[in-house]
């Protein structure tokens, strides 16, 4: 079990060496996206120098992951590099998110998180009481679940209990603290740890992993677990292992064919990057592209901080899941999600409610905004 708190990165970060991460952060007193662009191009022209020595030495190409190894040099994993990020992001309270320069989008994201519930959720049996109680008495288990801002999604479709998990620890204990000044009806337990590299059986007692669970859900994090196939086959096995037959495992990740077309089509080529004001992702190498380990580095003002984030190739997704039991209902990008959503009577309605629309229709995200959000794709599996 490996929870990540503060200290622990900072006393690791003192003895390591992160030239990206270090300059970001002290030019980053200023907020300014310039200031990430102009590293990040130093940073990748350098890079680009090191391999060009590299290949006129010995004739070869470097590999991709002699990339990655020179990119990192020795520096914290990127587990741990995940960890830190989630940890340091401040809870500003429900005030505060409103202030968010790109609150649509929030409001845009927690709006497909809340159709994908809505739609999928199982209860804790299939149906014998009628569609009202479809969803009634479900138990959830959350990996990645963060701050808990998922928690009163879950409330809508009555569950029984939910059983959340983070490798960031400040997150976790946040995650308590809302679970308790929220009152849900529903219990909650929470636990810090890395979900991709562990067993749940290590750290989550036998008596909440049973009875198995109706519900598994991972939200915008699922692909921190495609750095190697140990850890995406480790992540599958804690979604399917405790997921009953008939059970739904639902998700939010970015989509590889829009990471791959926008690259070809609208990417820089000098600094592999695209993006725009709201959003950057820069990728490691292009000369290939590998089923795992395929990574970049992705940043969302206001969000994510130059995090090291790797490409889910769903065809791969598909294929590894299978082996576990689960198969795949539903596959969306987000564009689609809200096109379909806003023809449907009742996610229509919550388009409204929840702000992503005014009383017009018309949508609060503008198009750079637009951009950034439709990077993502929602799924939905069913265990067999
Ligand atoms: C973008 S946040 C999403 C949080 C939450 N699911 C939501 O939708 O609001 C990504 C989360 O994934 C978590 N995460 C990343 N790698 C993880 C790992 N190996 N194990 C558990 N959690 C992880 C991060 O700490 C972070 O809280």
């Amino acid at each position: 079990m490996r929870p990540i708190g503060i200290e622990e990165i900072d006393r690791k970060r003192a003895r390591c060496r992160n030239p990206l991460r270090r300059e970001w952060e002290q030019l980053h007193q200023a907020d300014s996206r310039e200031a990430l662009d102009e590293i990040l191009r130093a940073f990748h022209m350098e890079l680009a120098g090191q391999n060009g020595s590299a290949s006129a030495s010995n004739g070869e190409q470097p590999k991709p992951s002699d990339v990655k190894k020179r990119a990192i040099g020795d520096t914290l994993e990127d587990a741990e590099e995940v960890a830190d990020h989630y940890n340091k992001r401040r809870e500003v309270g429900i005030h505060g998110r409103e202030e968010s320069p790109i609150i649509a989008l929030r409001k845009f994201n927690n709006w497909i998180k809340s159709v994908l519930v809505g739609t999928f959720a199982r209860g804790r049996y299939d149906e014998p009481q009628g569609p009202r109680y479809r969803t009634r008495g479900g138990r959830i288990l959350d990996l990645g679940c963060g701050k808990g801002g998922d928690l009163k999604k879950w409330d809508k479709v009555s569950p029984s209990a939910l059983v959340g998990a983070d490798i960031a620890s400040v997150s976790i204990e946040q995650a308590i603290t809302r679970h308790k000044e929220n009152r849900q009806r529903y219990s909650g337990d929470f636990f810090a740890f890395d979900c991709f590299s562990t067993p749940l059986t290590e750290v989550i007692p036998r008596e909440l992993l049973e009875p198995m669970f109706d519900n598994v859900t991972l939200q915008f994090c699922m692909h921190y677990a495609w750095e190697s196939v140990e850890k995406a086959r480790m992540m599958l096995d804690n979604v399917a292992r405790y997921l009953r037959r008939g059970g739904v495992f639902i998700g939010t990740i970015p989509d590889s064919r829009v990471l791959r077309d926008r690259l070809t089509a609208g990417g820089n080529p000098d600094d592999r990057s695209f993006g725009n004001r709201y959003y950057k992702v820069v990728f490691d190498q292009v000369d290939t592209w590998p089923a795992f380990g395929n990574r970049y580095t992705f940043f969302l003002e206001d969000a994510v901080e130059n995090v090291p984030e790797y490409v889910v190739d769903f065809d791969v997704f598909e294929d590894l899941a299978m082996e576990v039991g689960l198969r795949c209902i539903y596959r969306r990008n987000f564009a689609e999600m809200y096109e379909e959503g806003s023809r449907h009577e009742e996610h229509g309605k919550l388009l409204e409610r929840m702000k992503v629309v005014d009383r017009y229709g018309s949508l609060a995200l503008d198009e750079e905004m637009w951009q950034a959000a439709t990077l993502y794709l929602g799924f939905a599996f069913e265990k067999m």
